[in-house]
């Protein structure tokens, strides 16, 4: 790994995953391919921008051209694939982007990897690898008591955004199987953590508490996720990257499964607890049953056996600390809320989705 192209960058995960692998790894080049969407945002990147192992470049996944361009250029050896469109609820409301972004963009990532690394006798370059990120809602809803998913259970997606996925799971795969293509793809579950933009569910009620707004919880709340903290996110990939079986999948998971409520709940007491002046105490208060969002999913479980004992792998966060760690992070950045909502049409999210809910 000496060459990473790093695909949707400059989001959430994208960016904590430049600055794990900028931090752990000493001899390589970082190169981050995004273009800028309402979910991208250099902010996100500030502390690395002066890095000169880091370069960015304001590009479109589906360009395949550029992309092509670019892997011979730099002599790219390792594509790590974050760029899609990721949340559900925008999915619902226009599905369309969904299929360009993560199914014709993941699709031109990989023709333009097989046009550099694998032409024309179907024998990749050495040492490339074209990792893939995606998602446990592939696997589609579990009902109460049913185990947890495995890396071979049957996709199942039931929205818009996980069926993307699930189609882009199944192109990489493909990828491998025909062409040789030298994949690893990761499932995890629903991350949080620093820097994460506030339409996911943690980070808007974080936000929304401070500000004394309503809490959205859809339908009665009971609704369960599997919630991972972003840096175990990173480090899994990382491991996967380092020591994972060419043409594996792997699930990562936080091995944490409250309801929605209860996590809803818990911010609000860290926040009671921390702003002890706040007018908006006690910030349970502030919850609101709203209508539930169309198709939603009940409950999510991963199981992590694989990468636990193929690769030792096991999140080092609980999410008591971890959501402790992302509410001070919240509030000691007012200047990175302020400047994601302002350069990101921020409110026009919030009247399209909660008005008329
Ligand atoms: P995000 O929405 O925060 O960021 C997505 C990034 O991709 C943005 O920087 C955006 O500008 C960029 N992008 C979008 N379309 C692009 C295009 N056509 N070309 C280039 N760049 C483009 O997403 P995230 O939460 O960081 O998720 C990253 C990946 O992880 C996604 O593939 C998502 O499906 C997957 N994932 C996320 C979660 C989660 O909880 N956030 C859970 C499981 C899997
Ligand atoms: P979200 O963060 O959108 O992630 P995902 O849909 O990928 O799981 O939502 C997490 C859970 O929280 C999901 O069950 C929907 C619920 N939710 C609310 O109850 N209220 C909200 O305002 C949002 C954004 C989500």
């Amino acid at each position: 790994m000496k060459n990473v192209l790093v695909t949707g960058g400059a989001g959430f995960i994208g960016s904590n995953f430049i600055r794990y692998l900028l931090h752990t790894e000493t001899d390589i080049h970082v190169f981050n391919l995004d273009a800028l969407t309402y979910a991208g945002s250099l902010e996100n990147l500030k502390e690395v921008a002066d890095d000169v192992r880091y370069s960015f470049i304001q590009a479109n996944i589906t360009d395949t051209e550029f992309v092509e361009q670019f892997l011979a250029k730099h002599k790219i050896d390792t594509i790590v694939h974050f760029a899609a469109e990721s949340h559900v609820d925008r999915s619902i409301l226009g599905p369309r982007q969904f299929i360009e972004t993560n199914v014709m963009g993941t699709f031109s990532m990989l023709e333009a990897a097989r046009n550099i690394w694998i032409q024309p006798q179907n024998q990749p370059l050495e040492n490339v690898r074209f990792h893939h990120v995606s998602t446990d809602e592939v696997f589609g809803s579990l009902a109460p008591g049913e185990p947890a998913w495995t890396e071979d259970t049957p996709y199942s997606p039931n929205s818009p955004y996980a069926a993307s996925k699930a189609s882009s799971d199944h192109l990489v795969r493909s990828y491998g199987h025909t062409y040789g293509l030298p994949y690893t793809i990761t499932n995890c579950s629903n991350n949080y953590g620093p820097y994460q933009f506030p339409e996911k569910l943690i980070p808007l009620i974080i936000l929304n508490a401070i500000e004394g707004k309503p809490l959205p919880v859809y339908g009665d709340g009971q609704q369960i996720r599997d919630w991972l903290h972003v840096e175990d996110h990173c480090e899994a990939i990382h491991l996967v990257l380092t020591k994972g079986a060419v043409g594996s999948t792997y699930n990562i998971g936080g091995e944490n499964q409250p309801a929605n409520l209860t996590i809803v709940e818990t911010i609000c007491e860290i926040l009671d607890e921390l702003s002890p002046a706040s007018p908006h105490k006690p910030h349970k208060n502030l919850i609101q049953f709203v209508k539930d969002r169309p198709g939603h999913d009940r409950r999510y479980d991963m199981d992590t056996h694989k990468i636990s004992v193929e690769l030792g792998w096991r999140p080092r966060h609980t999410l008591t600390e971890g959501l402790l760690d992302t509410i001070n992070w919240y509030l000691a950045h007012p200047e990175w809320v302020t400047a994601i909502r302002q350069q990101q049409a921020y409110q026009g999210w919030l009247d399209a989705n909660y008005t008329s809910r």
